[in-house]
């Protein structure tokens, strides 16, 4: 195990499954001390529902932060950006909150074909992904393919009028669907101007800046590393890289600044979409926990794949991000459970790995390894120490953070995130 500082600067909270690990309640702890909170990649695809008194917000491209008093809330040039979705967003919200918004004039943007063009290939594929169908995919091809649009261009005197309307005829022309939501798109991006434009700035000149006045920076990754681009079960995967690898590129803020890296997983796994799920279970088994646990997205509604915690995945998600402490979430969903199944190994062709196989064809064919491991009467340090403790040495890594329910206030803090002897 490795030391932990006492005093830092700057933490990033990366999802370690397939999403939907309860980030944006971790993000709400931790942002109360951070000066500025940031997202690095991803899109409308993320989505955080949080409840501030009897308010129900749901956040889709802004980061948890933006709804705590003071804190910058940053939208990095990794993001790509719908423009409806994140106006809604932004309606939702005091003028007050809106005023902290800061967006980066690199971030390339999401518009109607994107979604059109998705939805044509996701009908058609032999193996479709499963994605949220919001464009993501089509937006980060565009940007790839250097042929993005960007919130700076969007910005510029006359882009919209002179520029756009050629650039989206002769896109859609070429995708085939000529013409699609040309008009939709030259309405919305007019609308994001008149309302977003004083927040669009160089966000990784501010960044650099905040780091040298001393200010905290928190990073939150959306999605889960499971899922990233290059490291995820390719191809069905997102078009980002949602691990800490991705901070970087997504930012332009140096990742050897940052101080520690927490990783969110639940007590438990999901997943929604297609792909390899080594250790999900089916039936009533699957049902209860899927109703227990409340596993239905928060952007699409689809019902999650469920499975078991998986010590494999969380070890490569744990080398994948440099990780140095663990939040675990949702552990509420299990309270009473005499043992908790755990999938600590998997068995491929008679022989046992330890390890999470790169090969999609290895991933389909294993068999994972159940162990039971101590369960809990109810969510708190005492009654969690041996389960804690098992997942420490199955994996090297401290539980920093624990989730204990929905409310903001249902959490236990340990080191590095308290100070010895100081409460949670
Ligand atoms: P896309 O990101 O919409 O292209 O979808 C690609 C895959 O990532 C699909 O399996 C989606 O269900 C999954 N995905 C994307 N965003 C999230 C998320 O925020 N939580 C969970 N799964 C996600």
């Amino acid at each position: 195990m490795r030391e932990l500082e006492k005093q830092m600067q700057h933490v990033c909270v990366v999802g370690l499954n397939w999403g939907d690990e309860g980030k944006g309640k971790i993000v709400d702890v931790l942002a109360s001390d951070a000066d500025a909170v940031v997202r690095y990649q991803g899109g409308a695809n993320a989505g955080h529902t949080v409840y501030i008194g009897e308010v129900r917000h749901v956040l889709h491209h802004l980061p948890m932060g933006v709804l705590h008093e003071g804190i910058l809330a940053v939208l990095g040039n990794g993001m790509v950006l719908e423009p409806a979705k994140l106006l809604e967003e932004v309606e939702s919200l005091p003028e007050e909150a809106v005023s902290r918004i800061r967006i980066s004039d690199r971030a390339h943007v999401v518009l109607p074909h994107h979604a059109a063009v998705e939805k044509l290939r996701e009908q058609s594929a032999a193996h479709p992904i499963g994605t949220t169908l919001r464009g993501i995919g089509p937006a980060y091809q565009d940007k790839f393919g250097r042929d993005g649009i960007r919130m700076g261009d969007i910005m510029t005197p006359g882009f919209i009028e002179d520029v756009l309307p050629g650039k989206l005829r002769e896109r859609t022309q070429r995708l085939g669907i000529p013409g699609e939501g040309i008009d939709e798109a030259i309405q919305i991006c007019n609308r994001l101007k008149e309302r977003l434009e004083s927040q669009v700035t160089d966000t990784r000149q501010l960044l650099h800046k905040l780091h040298q006045q001393g200010k905290k920076l928190l990073f939150e990754g959306a999605q889960g590393c499971m899922l990233d681009i290059d490291f995820g079960t390719y191809p069905f995967v997102t078009s980002s890289s949602p691990s800490f690898l991705g901070l970087g590129p997504g930012t332009g803020f140096s990742p050897r600044k940052i101080d520690h890296v927490v990783g969110v997983t639940k007590a438990y796994c999901t997943r929604v979409g297609e792909g390899p799920f080594p250790s999900e279970i089916h039936g009533e088994e699957a049902e209860a926990l899927r109703e227990a646990g409340g596993e239905f997205g928060t952007t699409t509604g689809r019902p999650r794949r469920v499975g078991w915690l998986d010590i494999p995945a969380l070890r490569f998600a744990v080398e994948l991000n440099d990780l140095d402490s663990f939040a675990l979430t949702k552990a509420d969903v299990l309270d009473g459970w005499e043992t908790i199944p755990v999938v600590t190994a998997y068995r491929l062709d008679g022989e046992e790995l330890g390890q999470f196989p790169d090969s999609l064809t290895d991933l389909e064919g294993l068999e994972p390894v159940i162990e039971q491991w101590p369960g809990w009467s109810q969510v708190d340090e005492v009654s969690m120490r041996p389960f804690i403790d098992r997942l420490m040495q199955a994996t090297g890594i401290p539980v920093s953070i624990l989730s204990t329910g929905r409310r903001r206030d249902e959490v236990c803090v340990f080191e590095p995130f308290r100070a010895e002897g100081e409460l949670a």
